[in-house]
């Protein structure tokens, strides 16, 4: 099957991003929030990122500015912002990406069952919750599978395709084709807590996160050593403000449930999460952000 339309749910850290990469592919896209603001939101990321990419193809003296102008309304052109199921009724492939909660994942996934066309697939970007748990919450389980993106999605060129209990080979076949269609290198791997990507970063995470709080150490400094080392772009608590301390503790208790005390969970996270500051998407994590 080939995917002519797609629909993203969810237009927070990951959603505006997702929308913009399958736009850039050529292909229209619905993107749907619970608000209006937060769908505006979506859509400015989408349209920012877009004029980046173009402005170092401008600046690379690849195209000129006008080209660049014309493609961006194009690309932005192709995302349309919606508050309700409205579009849905001809899609051929959906990523959802709404918070990583399974009770909010169901009901999203049954209302999508519902107003979905029959052959679609209904796939999800969580980082770590059970593909086949979501299946249930509609009549095609088969058609329920796993399609994880990496922040930022308009850069990182990997995406987990995660097949549950009752996905069958042709949808993962299909994902995997959607994957490439829009430009991305997909790995298919099972429901293991996880999966690839996250049971590697937050083993090294884990370990960072446990000798901060063992020998009470400031985070600020423990990012900048890990920076100057170049063993990664960026410290690990940086990274978790862009990320979303929420969706990173979910992720981080997760993976203590399935596997233990090699995983750790930062308490300091966990007091940042309970007061409501989320890191970048609140203005306050870790770090102040502007
Ligand atoms: N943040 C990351 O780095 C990252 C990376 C990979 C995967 N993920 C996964 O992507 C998913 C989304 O994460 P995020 O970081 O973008 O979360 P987020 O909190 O930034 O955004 C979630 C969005 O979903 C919206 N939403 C809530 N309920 C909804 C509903 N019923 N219908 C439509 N929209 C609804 C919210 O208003 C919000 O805008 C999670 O499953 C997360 O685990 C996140």
């Amino acid at each position: 099957m080939f995917v002519f339309k797609a629909a993203v749910v969810g237009a927070g850290t990951m959603g505006g991003e997702i929308a913009q990469v399958i736009a850039s592919a050529g292909i229209p896209v619905v993107l749907k929030d619970v608000e209006q603001r937060f769908v505006d939101q979506g859509l400015e990321k989408a349209r920012s990122v877009t004029e980046g990419q173009l402005g170092g193809l401008v600046g690379k003296g690849k195209i000129t500015q006008e080209q660049a102008d014309a493609q961006a309304q194009e690309i932005v052109g192709r995302i349309a912002g919606t508050t309700e199921y409205d579009g849905f009724g001809d899609v051929d492939l959906v990523v959802e990406a709404v918070p990583e909660r399974m009770e909010i994942k169901q009901a999203v996934f049954a209302e999508l069952d519902l107003v979905c066309p029959g052959h679609a697939l209904l796939t999800s970007n969580t980082s770590s919750l059970s593909i086949t748990e979501m299946g249930e919450a509609t009549s095609r389980p088969d058609r329920v599978v796993g399609f994880h993106f990496f922040y930022p999605a308009s850069m990182m060129r990997l995406i987990e395709v995660i097949y549950g209990e009752d996905t069958s080979d042709e949808t993962v076949q299909t994902a995997s084709n959607f994957a490439q269609q829009i430009r991305k290198q997909p790995i298919r791997c099972g429901e293991v807590p996880g999966f690839v990507v996250n049971r590697i970063l937050n083993s090294a995470a884990s370990e960072i996160w446990r000798v901060q709080d063992d020998e009470g150490l400031d985070v600020k400094e423990v990012d900048r050593v890990v920076q100057e080392s170049k063993a990664t772009p960026m410290g690990p608590f940086f990274l978790a403000d862009l990320l979303g301390l929420d969706t990173v503790l979910h992720v981080a208790e997760h993976l203590e449930q399935s596997y233990g005390d090699r995983f750790f969970v930062s308490p300091a996270m966990r007091d940042l999460v309970a007061a409501g500051d989320l890191g970048q998407k609140t203005g306050k994590g870790f770090y102040e952000h502007g």
